[in-house]
């Protein structure tokens, strides 16, 4: 047993995976979890059975802001099949969660905060009894006046404290470079309230064994931290609780943290002495878990009469509950996309009364791009430069703030190779020019970009005595497709086609993984099974009697000095190593990212102001792939996305009360298969030393980034309606539509 921790100080320079013999990396392979899935047999969170099992249902605050008086409770308990009612205050968790670093405050809900913030558990033998109990607790409050309305109080704004991007960034003066140079940007841009959507609602079984020890089957992303914060809420010692999520039916930022359901269910079990199983109605998870926040963006740009930039300003008002401190990092990409010595990048929270905000899939450059791109592209146009040619012109060497270099950076051969795949030489740059039949035909693109960053892992890899090995991390598969790569790389390192590796995610008993988020999951998990699998194939070479560099390992045989010996005959009683990765300076010493290009073709009903995206290419370099495939459908979800937040995605809060009037999928307008045409996605060939050993970026959250600006664009190209209030539903373009 060996244990090995790589800092990431530094360049990385020879990485196993080029030279590795097995060649299972970067291959298109089918997801190794999918015939589980498709077949049923892969367990979520709500599918674990117990013969003792009883049903949690949540009750929920019916107004936006005031105080709980009491409850009346008893009707409840009367009805068949219902066990209890808990209503104790003290101890439900308000799902505050921010990106999983910090631990939650345990928060009672005698305050209330927002439209629908649980405050009780009716638990029952049944899933319907729990929830007809639910409809017969009478909650007894005083209501205040609540704020649930922002763009009228943006002078409220409050600086915010954390971050990983500086809040309030200052470079030169921007107010005289606006007011100095040739060709000016100045507008607002605004996103609504989103919700992440995901497939499968927040779910939590929990069970406690005789020792008050719990177990929480959960649909979480990152379960080691969301272990602290399941055991701070519950007063509890990390050891006394232990969370398995080994499938997950999407998150998308929504289940980074925990949310309410987990502590309410936890607390029934305790309460009742048996496993309680708490699932969230789709209603439930567009009220009570994270939403994006609404967002307010003033955008300046100032740039000379060839289109050098100056100025760059990006201001923001984003909103959250108070005491909250995530904000939406809509600079986040603003901060080094584009060169111009004076800056102003700012972000303000205003406190509201709406559902916490948190992360949600790109959290920052997912709508801070939708004006920063969409400005670049007024910009162009006012100076009549093909807008590609801006971004070019405008592509520094380093870092325009930090002055560092970046570690990798393919923005503008993303540029260039996109716009030969999509033909934008063939774009009419004049609105409104180009019709068939009803339909007015435009061209947009924008530029992509997501943060790279790695976080803590660690991971366990195993050779058996047959010669097989089995990885084993608390790293979780979202649908992303850990699975699959994580024994990619044990596959590759050690010689082993994938069907001999057997890789165990989702298990807090298993070391601390990095979880899903921020991109970081392939970065930071497969890392960590690197260095493991490493450290077993030292542990080979030794058995073999040769160095490590002077042995292939193929086909589960090692093979040196003109010997080949199965690795079952090396294994003896089995080998195992664990590794672990750590950030370190290399992200100081050098700014990286993920770039990209997208192009888009929409068409734009001339009489009805319907839009359709037509076509899309986008061109994307972020480090090593490492399997096409997985890579290629992350891309895919994340354009999806964007053509979500272009064209139809968007949270409505009553005015009165903050409740959410469009909450469930019905209402709620994610894109769906009519909606999307082929998407077209290039990886361009990268390796970036400065990452990781993998020589990856992150790539989840990279197709969001920058997707809804090219759509916005591209209308803007087909109608001369410019969309800055996303998103773009019809309404907002009918009036501007040139005459039939
Ligand atoms: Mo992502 S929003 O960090 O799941």
């Amino acid at each position: 047993m060996s244990t090995v921790t790589l800092k990431m100080d530094k360049r990385y320079e020879n990485s196993l995976l080029d030279s590795s013999a097995q060649d299972v990396i970067g291959k298109p392979l089918d997801r190794i979890d999918g015939p589980r899935k498709v077949s049923g047999r892969a367990t979520y969170a709500a599918e674990y059975g117990f013969d003792d099992v009883t049903y949690g249902f949540l009750v929920r605050a019916p107004f936006g802001c005031g105080t709980i008086e009491g409850f009346d409770v008893e009707a409840a308990k009367a009805m068949p099949g219902v066990i209890d009612v808990l209503v104790d205050l003290d101890t439900f968790i308000r799902n505050a969660q921010q990106g999983g670093e910090e631990k939650s405050p345990t928060q009672g809900v005698k305050e209330v905060a927002y439209f629908g913030e649980p405050v009780a558990i009716v638990i029952a033998e049944s899933y319907e009894a729990a929830r007809a109990g639910s409809g017969a607790v009478v909650v007894r409050y005083t209501e205040k006046p609540g704020n649930y309305t922002f763009e009228d109080r943006l002078d409220e704004g409050e600086v915010p404290k954390g971050g990983d991007a500086p809040p309030m960034y200052k470079q030169g003066n921007i107010d005289k470079a606006m007011a100095k140079a040739d060709v000016t940007v100045d507008e607002v841009w605004t996103t609504p309230s989103q919700n992440s959507a995901a497939m499968e609602p927040h779910a939590s079984t929990a069970t406690w064994d005789g020792d008050g020890n719990l177990t929480l089957y959960g649909s979480l992303q990152m379960p080691a931290s969301d272990k602290s914060q399941l055991a701070d809420a519950l007063g509890l010692k990390e050891d006394q609780v232990r969370i398995v999520s080994r499938f997950v039916g999407g998150g998308f930022g929504s289940k980074l943290g925990i949310s309410p359901e987990s502590v309410a269910a936890a607390l029934a079990s305790k309460a009742i002495g048996r496993p309680v199983k708490t699932v969230m109605t789709r209603q439930q998870v567009f009220d009570a878990t994270v939403r994006r926040s609404n967002t307010h963006q003033r955008i300046r740009l100032g740039a000379t009469a060839d289109g050098k930039l100056t100025a760059v300003g990006h201001e923001t008002h984003v909103t959250n509950l108070e005491g909250e401190e995530f904000f939406e990092p809509t600079g986040v990409s603003t901060h080094f996309m584009y060169a111009g010595k004076n800056r102003k990048i700012t972000h303000e929270i205003v406190r509201t009364n709406l559902v916490v905000s948190g992360s949600m899939r790109a959290p920052g450059e997912a709508v801070g791009m939708l004006a920063l791109e969409g400005a670049m592209d007024e910009l162009a146009e006012k100076l009549g430069i093909d807008p590609i040619e801006l971004r070019k012109i405008n592509d520094p060497a380093v870092d325009p703030e930090k002055d560092v270099p970046y570690s990798t950076r393919q923005l503008s051969a993303c540029l260039d190779e996109g716009a030969k795949a999509f033909g934008w030489e063939q774009r009419n740059p004049t609105p409104g020019a180009r019709r068939e039949g009803e339909w007015l035909i435009g061209h947009g693109m924008a530029s992509a970009s997501r943060t790279n960053k790695l976080q803590q892992s660690e991971a366990r890899v195993s050779l058996t005595p047959s010669g097989t090995a089995i990885v084993e991390t608390s790293m979780t598969d979202i649908g992303t497709g850990t699975y699959t790569i994580l024994a990619q790389i044990a596959g590759e390192i050690l010689g082993l086609p994938i069907d001999k590796v057997d890789v165990r995610l989702g298990d807090t008993d298993s070391p601390p993984g990095a979880g899903s988020g921020g991109s970081w999951g392939a970065g930071s998990s497969g890392t960590s099974v690197y260095l493991a699998a490493e450290a077993v194939r030292k542990q080979i070479a030794k058995a073999m009697r040769v160095s490590a560099d002077d042995m292939t390992l193929k086909d589960g045989l090692a093979i040196a000095e003109n010997r080949s010996v199965p690795l079952s005959e090396l294994a003896g009683t089995g080998m195992e190593a664990t590794g672990t990765v750590k950030p370190g300076k290399a992200e100081k010493k050098t700014t990286q990212a993920s770039y990209g290009a997208h192009f888009c073709e929409v068409g734009v009903n001339a009489t009805t102001g319907e839009v359709r995206v037509r076509r899309w290419h986008s061109t994307f370099a972020a480090g090593r792939i490492l399997n096409e495939k997985t890579a290629r459908s992350q891309c895919i979800g994340g354009i999806t996305f964007g053509i979500g937040a272009a064209l139809t995605e968007e949270l409505i809060h009553d005015e009165r009360n903050g409740k959410i009037v469009n909450r469930d999928l019905a209402e709620y307008h994610v894109p769906v298969n009519a909606d999307i045409p082929d998407l077209e996605v290039v990886f361009l060939p990268e390796r970036d030393e400065w990452s990781n050993p993998l020589h990856a970026k992150g790539i989840g959250e990279l197709g969001i980034s920058g997707a809804g600006a090219a759509v916005i664009n591209a209308i803007y190209n087909a109608t001369g309606v410019r969309i800055r209030d996303y998103p773009a539903t019809l309404d907002k373009l009918l009036e501007g539509l040139p005459p039939v």
